[in-house]
């Protein structure tokens, strides 16, 4: 079993060093090979996503992913931006069906910014569909600029477009996880406004009916915003579009408390997948060693569940994760009064001890 390790940027390398940590006290061989991207990539070697790192990352079983991005690179011509190496793998790797879950800590209730009854006991997940949609519309990479800028541009535009395949295999990844769960599927579109999103509202109701054990609810994207803070519990299975995916997931992260304790799968359809922190790269804490690893240790586990075939590695990992929250150490992104404050290392240690 090959994994593809990519740290990046900022606190990337920080978080991915205790996930490496933590992977290898398990004892399965596991083969890791590190390469650069995003920045760090653009940095060593002009590009932020490698023809080799590429390469690596598509012979892999798996990709294990820090985070990408700095504000210093803002000014670079887009194709050339940091975020372009995780926009690129997904597309080169085909990883359309991301896992965004939403799960409040028991020990965490007091660190969100809700009240303690509407999340306690919260675990939804947000199925984003990652391949399509506004973010690759047909403009994409016709518009050239050297500076990253359209001097004179009186006009810019992005295309918002599905297809029916698109649609469907989301859906039937969205019907499948929740059959697991409780069978409850919340589509969110914007029909009442966009061509794209009522064809996706149509394609999703015909796929429910293969899945008459599964309850199916339509919401618009603005209403899904709402009942995410007025009532989250009322949800199960979120499925939505690459755009909207991007919005709610990270509002729904915030539910928990912190985005620091959120891990994500993006798969393909051969599930090989990418597995990173739902956050990014927080070059305000970077080199501080403070960030909280525990939303890519929790990406490991995920990596091995779902790529790798290991279910009892992964519930070693989050039992451990459960066992040091416990114990009351608490990165600084989740400390409140009466717990212990720890930096990264040493988060990353009591999860290694914790697994016993
Ligand atoms: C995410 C991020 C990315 C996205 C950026 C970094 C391109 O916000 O994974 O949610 O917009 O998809
Ligand atoms: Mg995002």
């Amino acid at each position: 079993m090959k994994i593809a390790v990519l740290p990046g940027d900022g606190i990337g390398t920080e978080i991915v060093a205790e996930a490496v940590k933590v992977l290898k006290a398990l004892g399965l061989g596991l083969e890791m090979e590190h390469a650069p991207v995003g920045g760090a990539a653009y940095e060593a070697s002009g590009h932020p996503l490698p023809d080799a790192t590429l390469r690596l990352a598509r012979e892999a079983d798996a990709v294990l992913f820090g985070a990408v991005g700095d504000w210093k690179y803002d000014t670079l011509e887009r194709a050339l931006r940091p975020e372009q190496a995780i926009l690129g793998l997904r597309k080169h790797l085909g990883l359309f069906a991301n896992f965004r879950p939403a799960i409040c800590y028991e020990q965490l209730v007091g660190a969100s910014s809700l009240k303690p009854e509407l999340i306690a006991g919260l675990d939804i997940l947000i199925i984003r569909e990652l391949t399509g949609d506004i973010y690759f519309g047909q403009p994409r990479g016709r518009r050239v600029a050297t500076d990253g800028h359209f001097p004179g541009a009186e006009e810019a535009f992005d295309t918002m477009r599905y297809s029916r395949p698109e649609i469907e295999r989301i859906a039937h990844v969205a019907f499948q996880a929740a059959r697991k769960r409780n069978k409850k599927v919340t589509s969110v579109d914007k029909a009442n406004v966009l061509e794209t999103f009522q064809l996706w509202k149509d394609v999703v109701t015909e796929v429910a009916r293969d899945y008459p054990d599964v309850t199916l609810e339509h919401m618009y994207v603005d209403n899904a915003a709402m009942q995410l803070v007025k009532a989250p519990k009322k949800f199960d299975v979120i499925v939505t579009g690459n755009m909207f995916g991007d919005i709610l997931s990270d509002e729904a992260s915030m539910l928990t408390g912190s985005i620091g304790m959120l891990p994500s799968a993006s798969l393909n359809a051969k599930n090989q997948g990418l597995y990173e922190p739902s956050h990014g790269s927080a070059p305000d804490i970077a080199g501080q060693g403070i960030a909280n690893p525990l939303a890519t240790i929790l990406s490991a586990a995920m990596m091995l569940r779902f790529s790798l075939n290991q279910p009892e590695a992964a519930d070693r990992i989050e039992a451990a994760v459960k066992a040091v929250l416990a114990q009351g150490l608490r990165t600084p992104d989740i400390w409140s009064e009466g717990t212990t404050k720890v930096g990264t290392v040493q988060m990353g240690d009591a999860v290694l001890k914790a697994l016993g």
